[in-house]
């Protein structure tokens, strides 16, 4: 697949992963991108999972059509983009790894070496010229893990940009790009928001044309709409104007709570209301809606002194990435010493900027007329 006359895509799609990283369901499979570029000297961006090795190697011979790779550049070295690297060396020994120092150490880890005999190591700004083109390397460290650098082209204008810019879902699926790039971005690199507005910064500097991610498709129009996604996500903003609701409930009361509360939120024109089990969501979706809608509304009942198992995990996940700027309501729900409120409340107190309802509710077991009127206040509330 040609990206230009001189830059071709050599990746591949994963349709048979379960897991991606061992977490993430991905329906719709996972794409492991890589690129070659054809120039006086040739060049080889990243490789992919250990488990499609024959096949990239394949689409790295095709495109190379009978050239050797004079450079092999590794971004990142996350085992779905770097497991072929050794294979790859052996196959071509004469390719000189072009990478950053961290990464270096990296390989040394994984792979017993770390090329000390044919290597380049780059740092921030540091370019490599290929004949028609020169490819300057920018640091972006935690943009997912510390060795990433990304990579510009400034022949046909593209920035190769490792993990930022991709979602999950292999290549030949047709889907929306925000809806998975959301779920990809605040599951795996939620946690780093300021290392993605400093990468952000540095890519408003570049004369940018096309971005090629390690995942999802390659972005060649409409950047702006993007890169505008992918500010607000990383400084914590509110994409999306309405309520999310996370709730998890045992034998139903809790669940009508959620519903009556919904059906309010409607009725007082809230534009959006999205309503997550968390015992039987995909907990990723739950999360991406929660750093995406500003208002958001825990519902869930006290067990064991504490907050419901799934209830408990979401709030763990959503701490751990830096959950933050948002409004907060709670309903809590006991037989006989409710104290799920508290322990959000306390959970909550870890992250920054978080504005509490006043209206929360306490559900003594079952939906009373009182509960009722105050999930009527909580609705009006959240719709102010
Ligand atoms: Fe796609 Fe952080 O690896």
């Amino acid at each position: 697949m040609k990206i230009t006359d001189t830059v071709l895509y050599v990746g591949v799609n994963d349709k048979s992963i379960d897991l991606f990283e061992g977490m993430y369901i991905v329906p719709n499979g996972m794409a492991y991108n890589s690129y070659v570029i054809l120039d006086e000297k040739t060049v080889v961006m990243d490789t992919v999972d250990g488990a499609f090795t024959d096949e990239w190697l394949g689409n790295v011979e095709a495109a190379l059509n009978g050239k050797k790779p004079d450079y092999l550049v590794v971004q990142h070295m996350e085992p779905d983009h770097s497991a072929s690297i050794d294979i790859f060396l052996n196959k071509y020994p004469e390719t000189i790894v072009v990478s950053s120092q961290k990464a270096f150490g990296m390989m040394k880890n994984f792979f017993g070496s770390d090329y000390g005999d044919r290597r380049i190591v780059v740092g921030e700004g540091d370019t490599l010229p290929l004949g028609e083109r020169t490819l300057t390397f920018y640091s972006a460290t935690m943009v997912h893990w510390p060795e990433v650098i990304v990579t510009y082209d400034d022949k046909d204008k593209i920035l190769f940009s490792a993990d930022g810019f991709g979602k999950f879902g292999a290549l030949d699926v047709e889907e929306d790009w925000a809806c998975e790039a959301r779920r990809y971005y605040v599951g795996i690199v939620g946690k780093f928001g300021k290392p993605v507005q400093t990468l952000l910064k540095k890519a408003a500097a570049l004369d940018i044309k096309i971005i090629c991610p390690l995942h999802g498709p390659v972005l060649t129009e409409n950047l702006d709409y993007y890169i505008n996604l992918y500010d607000i996500w990383s400084s914590y903003g509110v994409e999306r104007e309405g309520v999310v609701i996370n709730y998890t409930s045992v034998y139903g009361n809790t669940k009508k709570a959620v519903e009556l509360l919904a059906e309010k939120l409607k009725e007082y024109g809230c534009p959006k209301v999205a309503v997550n089990d968390l015992a039987r969501c995909d907990m990723a979706e739950a999360i991406e809606d929660t750093f995406s809608y500003g208002k958001v509304v825990l519902a869930t009942t006290t067990y064991n002194g504490s907050v419901f198992p799934f209830m408990k995990t979401f709030m763990n996940s959503i701490v751990d990435r830096a959950f933050q700027n948002r409004t907060v309501a709670i309903i809590e729900n006991g037989t006989w010493a409710p104290t799920a409120a508290k322990v959000l409340k306390d959970t909550l107190a870890g992250c920054n900027n978080i504005t509490l309802a006043e209206n929360n509710v306490t559900i003594l077991s079952a939906l009373t007329e009182e509960n009722k009127a105050k999930i009527d206040e909580l609705a009006k509330e959240l719709c102010k």
